[in-house]
């Protein structure tokens, strides 16, 4: 596996390629971001994998500079995953400064759900993905649903700038207690560990009871969220989406995601499951 820092290197080793599938990363992996690698290697070669943590992503308290760093374990698991190569640029190679231009993503989205408390966020991220797709220049890239409004920005990116990469998502992995495969799960105290499978056990429960005939949503999603702030939590947002489009569910949503964020402490976790809504019964 060949690892490489800067952009004219990087341009030298994919040169020519036409089946390039591509998975971005901030590192400090885990085996949910070994699973895209596996993903990726069902669509495409070379896999390549960038490593980089993005600052235009985060917000001037967030975790920027605490965010943890460990290129050597991440790419003896990359290796491990059957990726070919990997991208670990410094942030002066990729970034000019200032950046004078970037990617603005629509209110509509850009402010909903994660971005009502993380603003300017998915602006950070489009930016850095697209510029990411210029430089690998894939043909296929891989995103987990566990970012699931993310997965849906970087659709809209390649669908709305014509960009030539066909989008694969991978699915969740979790821990055996339930709790989502997350970066930010090492934040967590030995006593929040504990707890930290309540989030998905709350929305595992909203899901069950919609397949059971559940309709009234905004109290579901009221009663989740109330549940988990008795619980210890400070919860952002519990919300229905149809999955497809991430509106708001209609009669014509047939899949449909419950997502939640939610602060543990000092930690911010986000989950969310998708699934199909049972046809009515006549
Ligand atoms: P990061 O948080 O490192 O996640 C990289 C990829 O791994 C994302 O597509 C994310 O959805 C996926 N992932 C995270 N946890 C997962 C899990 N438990 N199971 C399966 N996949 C999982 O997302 C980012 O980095 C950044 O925003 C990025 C897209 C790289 C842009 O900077």
């Amino acid at each position: 596996m060949q690892v490489i820092q800067t952009v004219a290197e990087l341009r030298t080793a994919l040169a020519g390629q036409t089946r390039t599938a591509f998975v971005p990363t901030m590192g400090n992996l885990h085996a949910g971001h070994a699973s895209l690698v596996t993903l990726a290697k069902q669509h495409g070669t070379p896999v390549v994998a960038s490593i980089f943590v993005n600052p235009l992503q985060f917000g001037a308290d967030e975790d920027y500079a605490r965010y943890p760093r460990s290129l050597d374990a991440d790419c003896e698991r990359l290796a491990a995953a059957g990726c070919d190569l990997v991208f670990a640029p410094a942030a002066a190679d990729l970034y000019p400064v200032p950046q004078t231009t970037t990617v603005r993503v629509a209110e509509s989205l850009a402010s909903d759900l994660c971005g009502a408390s993380r603003p300017g966020h998915f602006d950070g991220v489009a930016t850095v993905v697209l510029k990411l797709f210029n430089l690998v220049q894939p043909q296929v890239a891989v995103f987990g649903k566990k970012d699931f409004q993310q997965w849906h920005v970087i659709r809209a990116l390649v669908q709305q700038f014509n960009l030539p990469v066909n989008i694969v998502a991978g699915v969740t992995l979790r821990d055996a207690d339930g709790l989502a495969l997350s970066s930010r799960n090492g934040y967590l105290d030995a006593a929040e560990r504990l707890r930290a499978p309540q989030l998905y056990q709350a929305l595992a429960a909203g899901v069950d009871a919609i397949q059971a005939g559940e309709r009234d949503y905004a109290q579901l999603t009221a009663t989740t969220r109330r549940h988990l702030n008795m619980a210890g939590w400070r919860v952002d947002y519990i919300a229905l989406r149809d999955a497809d489009t991430l509106a708001e569910p209609g009669p014509a949503s047939t899949r449909l995601v419950m997502l939640g964020a939610a602060w543990l402490g000092r930690t911010r976790l986000i989950d969310n499951i998708d699934f199909d809504l049972p046809a009515c019964k006549s």
